[in-house]
């Protein structure tokens, strides 16, 4: 599948503010979204792919398949794509009003067999039902860290054995040498993806507050800590992972 196409270029950020507020992802954000991510998150459109890949592997026949903090669907999108099951349900949830409506005008011009309902709800309310995959690609750092291992939780409960979760996130290294230099590269991809010097240093202290990343071996133990058995790092380039988890197929 082709990513989704960028709609406006982002230059959210390419004015110097007066006062750079916290991030939100507001209709702004909304309509530069595909080419700020794109330029922002190394991989992201393997990460995406992937997603698609692994979902023609673990995807169960007559189930449902959620994407937390869904935003316009990309993720939701390569699953509807790849899915040759019969009787799947696809669910999107995001917060945001703004990227729920943009989504789902996606999402109706998207054909293909299976169901998709995109719904704005907070993640750490909505009650999951019985599911044999559950995405949750670069959101549950903008999760109250308190809420966190609470989620993760309620995912391993409501995924069927054999069930799998996809989860990436930016991480921190816990090694302060480390972790400058991985900063570092990464903020020169952001510019040589065309990003300015003040671009880069307004949505850093935009992202300061809401954005509260975890080290790769927190994420591992709350995922073990949940009860996967299996829990397989697969892509990470400079401070981006994602991870799959398995549910064992023992769990009944
Ligand atoms: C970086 S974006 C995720 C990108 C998306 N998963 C993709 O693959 O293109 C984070 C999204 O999570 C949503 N979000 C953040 N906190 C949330 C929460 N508590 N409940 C639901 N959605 C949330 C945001 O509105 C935003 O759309």
């Amino acid at each position: 599948m082709k990513p989704i196409q960028p709609t406006q270029r982002d230059a959210v950020y390419s004015q110097p503010l007066e006062k750079v507020s916290d991030f939100t992802f507001d209709a702004q954000v909304v309509n530069v979204f595909p080419d700020m991510i794109n330029r922002s998150i190394p991989g992201y459109a393997n990460i995406i792919h992937t997603i698609g890949r692994l979902a023609e592997r673990y995807i169960q026949p007559h189930t449902k398949v959620y994407d937390l903090g869904c935003s316009l669907g990309a993720a939701t999108l390569a699953v509807k794509q790849h899915c040759q099951q019969s009787g799947v349900e696809i669910i999107g949830i995001d917060n945001s009003q703004a990227m729920v409506e943009r989504c789902q005008t996606y999402v109706d011009a998207y054909r293909g067999d299976s169901q998709v309902h995109i719904i704005c709800a907070d993640i750490s309310d909505v009650q999951l039902e019985p599911c044999s995959m559950v995405i949750l690609n670069f959101t549950l750092q903008f999760v109250d860290p308190k809420l966190r291992q609470k989620i993760i939780n309620s995912i391993f409960a409501q995924l069927l054995p054999g069930g799998l979760l996809v989860i990436s996130e930016k991480v921190r290294h816990s090694d302060p040498v480390a972790e400058e230099l991985l900063v570092d590269l990464h903020h020169q991809f952001k510019r040589d993806n065309g990003y300015s010097e003040l671009e880069v240093s307004q949505k850093r202290a935009a992202l300061e507050n809401v954005m509260r990343i975890d080290t790769p071996e927190t994420q591992e133990r709350r995922l073990h800590d949940a009860g996967f058995t299996t829990v397989q790092n697969w892509f990470r380039c400079f401070n981006f992972a994602s991870w799959v988890a398995i549910k064992g197929e023992s769990h009944e």
